[in-house]
């Protein structure tokens, strides 16, 4: 029945290639899940003050993105023209994209070689889809408040902010690597 050679078991999804040292046996559920901050193997993972920050701040980021898109939402609705307070939470958001991604391009060039050592859905997750989700977003709302400072028209700068902000939230939301998603399910909350 058996040939007599041994073989390591097959795992269907590795979890990281391991390319230096000998496989350690494993099993399938440790496997079947890529960790990414437990994996000791991968020492390029490690938290620092600049994934700290970057984790921290995206709540700052969610919920002033989400004030400057509610309030613009409101006062587009209610053809009022724009308050202090209302342009001061777009700046606010704005600027704390703007830091967040500064944080995102610096992260990014560090861990480049990290996610080479991670399974392909992570590699494609890190290297195209968050960057990819979170410029856009970003870029999104830079275009809605540059073209609220440029409008003529005050309910013109409210749906400018609403229409551009809340996309903008409805795309960062999904580009989060959230503890409930497979790729953040290692990284906890904060
Ligand atoms: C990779 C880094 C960054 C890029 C690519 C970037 C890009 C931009 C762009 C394209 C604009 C619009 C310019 C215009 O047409 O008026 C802008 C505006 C601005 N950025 Fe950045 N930025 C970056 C980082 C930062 C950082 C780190 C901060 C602050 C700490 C910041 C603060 C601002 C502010 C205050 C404005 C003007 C906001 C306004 O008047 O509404 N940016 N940035
Ligand atoms: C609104 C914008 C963004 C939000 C809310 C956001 C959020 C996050 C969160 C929650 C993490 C997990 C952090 C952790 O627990 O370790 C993360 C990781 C990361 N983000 Fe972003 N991000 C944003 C933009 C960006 C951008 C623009 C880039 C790249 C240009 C970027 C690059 C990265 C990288 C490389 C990591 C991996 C860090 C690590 O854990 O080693 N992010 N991001």
């Amino acid at each position: 029945m058996n040939s007599g050679t041994w073989r390591f078991p097959q795992v269907r999804s590795p979890a990281f290639v391991r390319p230096h040292r000998t496989p350690v046996r494993h099993t399938p559920q440790a496997t079947t899940f890529a960790p990414l901050r437990s994996e000791p193997h991968n020492p390029f993972m490690d938290q620092n003050i600049l994934t700290f920050f970057h984790s921290l701040l995206r709540y700052a980021v969610l919920l002033f993105v989400a004030a400057a898109g509610f309030v613009a939402l409101m006062g587009w609705l209610r053809q009022r023209p724009i308050l202090v307070y209302e342009r001061m939470l777009a700046v606010v958001a704005m600027v704390l994209c703007h830091i967040q991604l500064a944080i995102g391009l610096a992260l990014y060039g560090m861990r480049f070689k990290a996610f080479e050592l991670m399974a392909p859905s992570h590699q494609r997750y890190w290297k195209m889809e968050h960057i990819a989700m979170m410029i856009a977003a970003i870029a999104l709302v830079t275009i809605g408040r540059m073209l609220s400072k440029r409008a003529k028209e005050e309910p013109i700068k409210q749906r400018h902010v609403a229409i551009f902000y809340l996309i903008a939230l409805v795309l960062m939301l999904a580009g989060i690597p959230w503890p409930f998603t497979e790729v953040g399910r290692d990284l906890g909350w904060l």
